[in-house]
């Protein structure tokens, strides 16, 4: 892309990382749909295998479908490149997986994806990487506190799911910083259009790209995007895997790849290796849907902003924990950090508890009753019941998902007519509430 300045988020989304090398010249990318690439000859094959950046080999360590994908998150985030991989689980492995192996220890916040949670506590547990959960995120000493020698990387998101309570993302990476760690920001609630952590000195930032990037519920995938500011060989001892061990070249992956060494391992031993890459089919996909990123998210943080408020204020709602909202302890954060939109993905609480929420979702027609987010459709769930099923009674009230908490993801259709929906959902929990203080059911 030329240009005399730079370009805006609107253009960036559609034009960048889209020029591939192909005579054919299609103005849209192409799904290369292939497992591998042809060699030119014995000396390319030989190159292509002694860690050479140039050029294809095999689809499992990159692919040009998925390199436009990656170079245009990388753009939109401002990092110095990315890697795609096949959905959100997989970026975090693969980040966490190419800073820490056994002995190794993670400081992350307690509020984040249960999935991520459980990734943290139980898989990473197994392998000898261990978790400290700090459940004051907001608060550097609660960091500073958790962090041991053998701590390789700080996690958070910037808008944590389900609660929508907002990381002051400036504070942690400080604590981060002044330890030479890295800070790893999930982003994908909030998307590169609402907040770039890199920007507020964050140092690798990964998604799950089957919500909000890909946009449509259609795909999985997962990125990971590197800000290549840490110089890895400032700590040897730490990271030895990029600092201290050498390849068949004699050099490690500080001295080949500089800045980008995190990033060139990931793809080229944790990737190449473990094999965690994405469908070309799938990366198609996400390329489209990143394509109209601002106006949808723009879009989905409206109609959230609005529904938060009108839900507020109906009398069968105890809370809603939506950053957007005055009322909201994280108002002030919001207005700092996510001054376009507070995202589409907030919880609010029934006074009636399980059997409210029960009513509630089972009388909603509009609302999709489903396990995910960042769709084009409106979808509902109840962790209590599903996402955190596994947790005890304790756990999920210290993490304020009580069983009339209520996780939305508000998609596109017409805010009007997904009140109407809610509206209609909450007097049948009203009803059944009258019903039964007058000892009829
Ligand atoms: C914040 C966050 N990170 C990661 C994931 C995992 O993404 P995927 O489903 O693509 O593996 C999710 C899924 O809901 C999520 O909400």
């Amino acid at each position: 892309m030329t240009q005399n300045g730079p370009l805006g988020f609107a253009t960036r989304q559609i034009h960048a990382g889209a020029e591939l090398d192909d005579s054919h010249r299609p103005r849209a990318t192409p799904i290369y749909l292939t497992a591998g690439f042809v060699f030119d000859d014995f000396e390319q094959a030989n190159e292509r295998f002694v860690q050479s950046d140039d050029g294809y080999s095999y689809t499992r360590v990159g692919n040009p479908t998925n390199t436009a994908v990656e170079r245009r998150i990388a753009d939109l985030e401002g990092g110095i490149g990315a890697l795609l991989v096949g959905s959100g689980q997989a970026a975090v492995s693969t980040a966490v997986l190419a800073l820490a192996g056994a002995g190794d220890h993670l400081v992350s916040a307690a509020s984040i994806y249960e999935g991520s949670r459980e990734l943290f506590r139980d898989n990473f547990a197994r392998l000898g990487i261990t978790t400290s959960f700090v459940t004051e995120a907001n608060d550097p000493a609660s960091w500073e506190a958790a962090i041991r020698p053998e701590t390789r990387a700080l996690f958070a998101e910037s808008i944590p799911n389900p609660k929508n309570d907002v990381l002051d993302i400036r504070a942690v990476a400080e604590v981060a910083r002044r330890h030479g760690l890295p800070l790893i920001i999930d982003n994908t609630l909030a998307t590169p259009y609402l907040l770039r952590p890199i920007e507020h000195g964050a140092d690798i930032v990964v998604h799950s790209a089957s919500k909000f990037l890909a946009g449509h519920g259609t795909v999985l995938g997962g990125v990971i995007v590197d800000a290549g500011r840490i110089d890895w060989s400032a700590a040897p001892d730490r990271y030895p895997h990029l600092a201290q061990n050498v390849g068949s070249d004699g050099r490690t992956f500080a001295e080949r790849s500089g800045r980008a060494a995190f990033l060139a391992y990931a793809r080229s031993v944790i990737a190449l290796r473990q094999g965690p890459s994405p469908s070309p089919f799938n990366a198609f996909f996400i390329l489209q849907g990143i394509e109209t990123l601002s106006l949808r998210v723009q879009r989905h943080s409206e109609s959230a902003r609005r529904i938060a408020a009108w839900l507020e204020a109906h009398p069968a709602v105890e809370s809603v924990d939506y950053s957007g909202l005055a009322s909201s302890p994280y108002h002030a954060l919001a207005q700092q950090y996510l001054p376009r939109g507070q995202g589409s993905v907030f919880a609010f609480t029934l006074r009636g508890g399980r059997d409210a929420a029960k009513t509630f979702t089972d009388s909603l027609h509009l609302f999709t009753r489903m396990t995910h987010l960042g769709d084009v459709r409106s979808l509902v769930l109840h962790p209590a019941s599903t996402t955190h099923v596994n947790r005890t009674e304790d756990e999920r009230v210290a993490a304020g998902v009580g069983q009339g908490l209520l996780r939305v993801s508000i998609g596109l259709e017409d805010a009007d007519d997904l009140i109407a929906d809610l509206d209609h959902a909450l007097a049948a929990v009203q009803a059944a509430e009258l019903l039964e203080r007058a000892g009829i059911v």
